[in-house]
């Protein structure tokens, strides 16, 4: 029965990682050996399994099936145990049917209660009475079958290689409706996943972005594109937190294989790419509104070496009239990298410079890490004496301190799980706002990150500490800290976000702004996220986009990569188009490692500083726009940067399309992302584009097209059909707030156009709870037929009436006359 099952369906049997599969060991686990035909795989990809389970390879059956008020219950059970230990041979099956969109399975053991992820979601009262899915049981082997009604086509079929379901290894195959399939962060790669036997880990790690290897966060969901190119999508998301293997196959399909917890996930119906994303985010959260100042220019660096150098580099920006809403300072503003403390010395008139940021409407954010020291004198160290009083640290499981080594030496990590925890964190934040009045937090470190394994004494030798099977790269850092750790590991940055953020609202009584590294589902109602430590790379930049689209999927909107890059010296032309396509990142910041040169705008030529200039006051202009897509995030789970699949999902040339995208449904940007070059090839999707400075038309068949981009020049298309709110720019926002709007608008074919504008104070919390903004929608309508000639060939000049804006208006704000905002 071997030989019948294609490569592309061959299930890894012997995954086991570091092994030589034999013919053996593969046959000791009742498995098929079969050296595969195809070449060897791609250097760090497994390639075809060699082992792989035969058809009828013993799973579960299903046994009994009973009808529950949200769907379905039903008893699984096994016969024959697996070559894991602890099989558990009867479970429990759920199905809920909780809304016309959205199916919940859940797996579970009807004897002993399993860590579960300790998120909210939310509980269906009734069950869906017109679903969108169709769900069919397999009983032998178990398995379930999800279809979409509408169409027939299969979105989830389980029955294509065995459950198992061990007290450390639960494993779940499905077939893939497609090859196009989205999300599974965080993870350096093409938007587009590689389905060539690709292994996507998820353990949260402090690693620099490396292809193939799992980084800082985890988000176990994925988008994908239904089979038959209908332009129909839907999601699936395991709400699991235990280390993790994804791996894709080209079946296509999927394996889930993961060392804890159960197995709970939903399948979302969509039926176009944005409501799947919306529907997720109903489970997980929708993203918080960022106060206004997030969607302004930040710049940080590693290493000012004093405040007054610090201070310097926000005066030097002001002089030259460059925007900068944020200065920010990384631990070296800290004495000797304890938290909650800034060195005496050289960072002796942080607060002075604090305050004149927020004279001249600026904010201040700095680093905090979760290690706290532990050896500081008794009584000299308020943070971990306290904490030690009030028992906030993770312990061992004998009681005692665990001890990790961070920057500060040997430290001590809070257990942000608990609520005694928060007011812990709050307290220090509090005593240390009083002498640093900071507006936001960066909290970085939060893997969390230990430079020893485990703790000074390493871990206990357990089986947690020695699961039979250990995904990617977990080997040497499962055994950090506790057992509840085993679990609980890879929402630390989650749980540490949502304690810094309520301590920030607490404490100024405005929106919180949070940055976090590592992250989990959910993570966007608390903090935003940058992409880590980047190096000053072409391809750093390239990567950084689908970067950002990932994480615009994953809900956390206000996420950007680490402009110019981090690591390594940058360049100046790879430092302008950055900063280029960095003005479009949701959240903008220029950040440097430590002993690099200087990389900020004023430290280049003129040339060069004037063309990041004008894309920041650009950015600027479009304040308005950014702050309404953030809002529809908010309140409807939108993205905000979004890819051009969103908008045009029958249009598969758009799928794998990572070098360009939109923000919201209409601004599209195409940045320069390669050397030495002053064009840019960029993909149009059929219809009317115009170009955003000039108002030239574009009328698109769905094609490539060469565009002109100069050095200072970064290409925006407007599609048709649009409003958009703008403002005339300024170097703050909080300025620019007064500053006049106005409105751009891209008639369609028919002489149409509509847009939006929510508009706030910008920082007070749920200002849409209370009534206080105001959201005007536009409407364009043809009056006169006589008052334009849409997409002629040449290029197509809107007239200006009275009835209707035209595309640019002569007060507009046009990037090339930066001088209008030269310094004061
Ligand atoms: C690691 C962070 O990713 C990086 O951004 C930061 O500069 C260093 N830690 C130092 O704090």
């Amino acid at each position: 029965a071997c030989g019948v099952v294609p490569e592309a369906w061959r299930f890894d049997c012997y995954p086991e990682r570091g092994v030589v599969v034999t013919r053996e060991l593969c046959e000791a686990r009742n498995c098929c050996f079969i050296p595969a035909s195809s070449s060897p795989p791609a250097p760090g990809r497994n390639g075809v399994p060699w082992c792989f389970y035969p058809p009828g390879f013993p799973s579960y059956s299903l046994v009994s099936v009973n009808a529950t008020d949200l769907g379905q219950t039903g008893t699984l059970v096994k016969m024959v145990k697996t070559y894991y230990p602890k099989d558990i041979l009867t479970l429990q099956l759920e199905l809920l049917y909780e809304t016309d969109n959205r199916l919940r399975v859940r797996i579970t053991d009807p004897s002993e209660s399993r860590f579960e992820v300790p998120i909210a979601v939310p509980k269906a009262t009734e069950k869906a009475s017109n679903p969108a899915y169709s769900v069919e049981l397999s009983n032998e082997p178990f398995g379930i079958i999800v279809k979409r009604t509408s169409t027939g086509a299969v979105l989830l079929n389980t029955t294509v290689a065995p459950l198992f379901y061990c007290d450390q290894f639960l494993q779940l195959s499905s077939s893939l409706s497609s090859q196009y399939i989205y999300g599974l962060g965080e993870h350096r790669s093409s938007f587009l996943h590689d389905i060539h036997w690709n292994t996507l880990t998820m353990w949260a790690r402090d690693v620099a972005p490396t292809e193939l290897t799992n980084l800082y966060g985890v988000h176990p969901f994925y988008l994908a594109m239904d089979e038959g190119g209908t332009g129909t999508a839907h999601g699936f998301f395991l709400l699991n937190s235990n280390a993790m293997d994804v791996v894709l196959q080209p079946g296509p399909a999927i394996t889930w294989r993961t060392i804890g917890g159960i197995l709970d996930f939903y399948v979302f119906l969509g039926p176009d790419p944005a409501s799947v994303i919306g529907q997720y985010l109903e489970v997980v959260g929708y993203p918080a509104m960022p106060v206004y100042w997030a969607l302004g220019y930040h710049l940080c660096r590693w290493g000012y070496g004093s405040s007054n150098a610090t201070w310097d580099v926000v005066k030097n920006m002001r002089n030259y009239g460059i925007p900068q809403d944020v200065q920010w300072n990384d631990i070296d503003y800290m004495d000797r990298s304890l938290d909650f403390t800034f060195d005496p010395t050289a960072f002796s008139t942080l607060p002075d410079m604090v305050k004149d940021l927020h004279s001249h409407g600026q904010r201040y954010v700095m680093m905090l890490d979760p290690g706290i020291s532990s050896v500081q004198p008794e009584g000299g160290y308020w943070p971990y004496d306290e904490g030690l009083r009030r028992g906030v640290f993770i312990n061992h499981t004998d009681g005692s301190t665990l001890i990790g080594k961070v920057w500060p030496g040997l430290t001590a990590f809070p257990d942000f799980s608990d609520d005694v925890t928060h007011e812990w964190w709050y307290d220090n934040l509090k005593r240390f706002h009083d002498k640093v009045p900071f507006d936001g937090l960066w909290i970085d470190m939060n893997e969390p990150s230990s430079f020893v394994d485990g703790s000074t004494v390493g871990c206990p030798d357990t089986e947690l500490e020695n699961p039979p099977y250990t995904p990617g790269e977990t080997h040497t850092h499962l055994s950090h800290l506790t057992s509840s750790h085993y679990n609980m590991h890879s929402l630390y940055g989650l749980l540490e976000a949502k304690a810094s953020a309520r301590a920030l609202k607490r404490m100024l009584g405005k929106r919180a702004f949070v940055i976090s590294r590592s992250t989990f589902p959910s993570q966007g109602q608390y903090s935003g996220h940058w992409l880590g430590d980047n190096r000053s790379h072409w391809k750093d930049m390239y990567t950084s986009i689908a970067g950002m689209l990932t994480f615009n999927l994953l809900g956390v909107p206000l996420v950007g990569a680490d402009i110019c890059g981090f690591s390594e010296q940058t360049e100046e032309e790879l430092c302008v188009r950055w900063t280029q396509l960095g003005a479009f990142y949701p959240f903008t910041r220029n950040h440097n490692s430590i002993d690099q040169k200087p990389q900020d705008p004023p430290a280049f030529s003129p040339r060069a500083r004037s063309a990041m200039k004008q894309s920041l006051l650009l950015r600027s202009s479009l304040f308005p726009l950014l702050y309404t897509l953030f809002h529809r995030a908010h309140t409807h789970g939108h993205t905000v940067a979004r890819p051009l699949l969103f908008e045009f999902p029958k249009d598969v040339r758009t799928y794998g399309i990572d070098r360009q995208f939109l923000w919201g449904k209409s601004l599209m940007v195409t940045p320069v992302l390669d050397p030495g070059v002053d064009y840019v090839v960029g993909y149009f999707p059929q219809g009317l584009w115009y170009d955003y400075y000039t108002g030239d038309s574009i009328r698109s068949k769905g094609e490539e097209l060469r565009l002109k981009a100069p050095l200072d020049h970064i290409n925006l298309h407007l599609r048709e059909g649009a409003v958009i709110p703008t403002q005339r720019p300024n170097t703050t926002l909080f300025v620019s707030s007064g500053q006049p709007l106005h409105l751009v608008s891209s008639l369609s074919e028919d002489g149409s156009a509509g847009g939006e504008l929510f508009w706030d104070d910008g920082e007070s919390i749920d200002t849409l709870e209370t009534d206080q903004y105001a959201h005007v929608v536009f409407t364009v309508v043809k009056v006169r037929s006589d008052h334009y000639r849409p997409g002629s060939s040449d290029h197509y000049r809107p007239v200006r009436s009275d009835h209707y804006r035209p595309v640019l208006r002569s007060d507009q704000y046009a990037p090339t006359t930066t001088d209008q905002y030269a310094p004061t």
